[in-house]
């Protein structure tokens, strides 16, 4: 296949001369946000000036999918290449007391890209499994490296919840059955209760310094970056707090937004930024139920939990200035995808098992 694209796209001749141009892949993917949230998909009041850039400057997606309309399942997909049945990550999400996690025989994108030279971290929510002694968490899933929270943000008592400042109390209740939420570096517990309202922060020295690092290395990277926002409860640290006339929903969004703008300025600052394919979609579609806390599906019909469009359709953008041409594309691709396309651009070895996406390079690369 490589041959094949090394004759077909000259932008791409540099990818087949040496391993040290291997190209790096940063992975974005938000939590319930729905195919009408983004600016860039028609809503009104959202505030994401990093991602409006992204889709300004990249190829966006109207027929994108994720594979289940919900967060476990979808995670298992988008980072094995296959659907949740084949791992048994189905049909609902894992909790916190959960036993199990996605099976290690499993091979992930950074399975996949670590035996040809790739540095990979996750950093954000994980949600694909704790385990005894962490054992599913993504350190043992071929991440070196990992900062966040190991399932969503509602899994623990959040009354310390609060949006900035701290008088004002989050809307709504999470599970104060259970143990607070921890925030992890690799398998250690470094925080319980994770401290939310810097978390956005850490998250982005977190992966600032992945890239810097990597970029002095000159060892081509993998970052994956699922966050929590904009899952419900909606609220947003001191940066973001009250900066978007759409209200907490508004604020998640733009806190993660400002993320991304941290993560696209150390790309350039770096000097990496052309090597890099960066690509954002949702793990599955808005929350309806919370109503104006919930996210928005746009014109299609329900949101998450449900089957319909709302709940798997999802917004998504490929961004590679120099390499992949600004537009829109209609083509139908999904989050199973992204390991085949990944692993081919990298020039690396498909995990033997049945793969259900295929790899998309021919459409992020149009022609003419
Ligand atoms: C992983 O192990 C389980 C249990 O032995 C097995 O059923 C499954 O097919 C294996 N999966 C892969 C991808 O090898
Ligand atoms: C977890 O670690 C403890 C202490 O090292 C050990 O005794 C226990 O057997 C481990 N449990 C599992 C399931 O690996
Ligand atoms: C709430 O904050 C207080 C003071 O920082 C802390 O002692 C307590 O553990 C927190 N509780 C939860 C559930 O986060
Ligand atoms: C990156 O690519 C863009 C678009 O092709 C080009 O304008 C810019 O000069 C390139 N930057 C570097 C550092 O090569």
């Amino acid at each position: 296949m490589t041959h094949f694209y090394c004759a077909l796209f000259v932008n791409f001749m540099f990818l087949c001369l040496s391993s040290a141009s291997l190209p790096n892949f940063v992975l974005l993917f938000a939590d319930d946000l729905g195919y009408g949230d983004l600016g860039c998909y028609g809503h009104p009041s959202s505030l994401t000036p990093n991602l409006d850039r992204l889709a300004a400057g990249g190829l966006r997606f109207t027929d994108f999918y994720c594979t289940s309309p919900v967060c476990s399942p979808s995670r298992s997909s988008l980072l094995t290449g296959r659907y949740q049945t084949r791992t048994g990550i189905y049909p609902g999400v894992l909790y916190p007391d959960s036993i199990g996690g996605l099976p290690l025989n499993e091979t992930t994108i950074a399975e996949v890209l670590k035996p040809v030279g790739y540095a990979t971290a996750a950093v954000g929510k994980w949600h694909l499994g704790y385990g005894a002694n962490g054992t599913y968490l993504p350190t043992n899933q071929g991440f070196d490296q990992y900062l966040g929270i190991p399932y969503s943000h509602d899994m623990g008592p959040c009354q310390n919840l609060t949006c900035f400042p701290p008088d004002i109390k989050c809307f709504g209740l999470c599970d104060v059955g259970t143990v607070t939420v921890p925030l992890m570096k690799n398998n250690k517990i470094i925080q319980q209760p994770a401290n939310f309202l810097e978390l956005e922060k850490a998250y982005s020295d977190f992966a600032t310094n992945f890239i810097l690092t990597s970029a002095q290395r000159q060892q081509p990277f993998f970052l994956y970056y699922p966050s929590h926002h904009t899952h419900y409860p909606q609220y947003a640290g001191q940066r973001a707090f009250g900066k978007t006339s759409r209200g907490p929903f508004g604020d998640a969004l733009a806190e993660f937004d400002d993320t991304i703008g941290d993560i696209m300025n150390a790309l350039e600052n770096t000097g990496v930024m052309n090597n890099t394919l960066v690509f954002f979609t949702s793990d599955n579609g808005p929350e309806l139920m919370r109503m104006s806390r919930g996210g928005n599906a746009g014109l299609l019909k329900c949101g998450k939990g449900t089957t319909y469009e709302g709940g798997m359709r999802e917004p998504a953008i490929a961004y590679w200035p120099g390499t992949i041409k600004p537009g829109v594309t209609h083509q139908m691709a999904s989050i199973l995808d992204i390991l085949p396309t990944f692993t081919s651009l990298a020039g690396a070895k498909l995990p033997s098992v049945m793969l259900d996406g295929v790899d998309m390079t021919e459409h992020l690369f149009i022609k003419g």
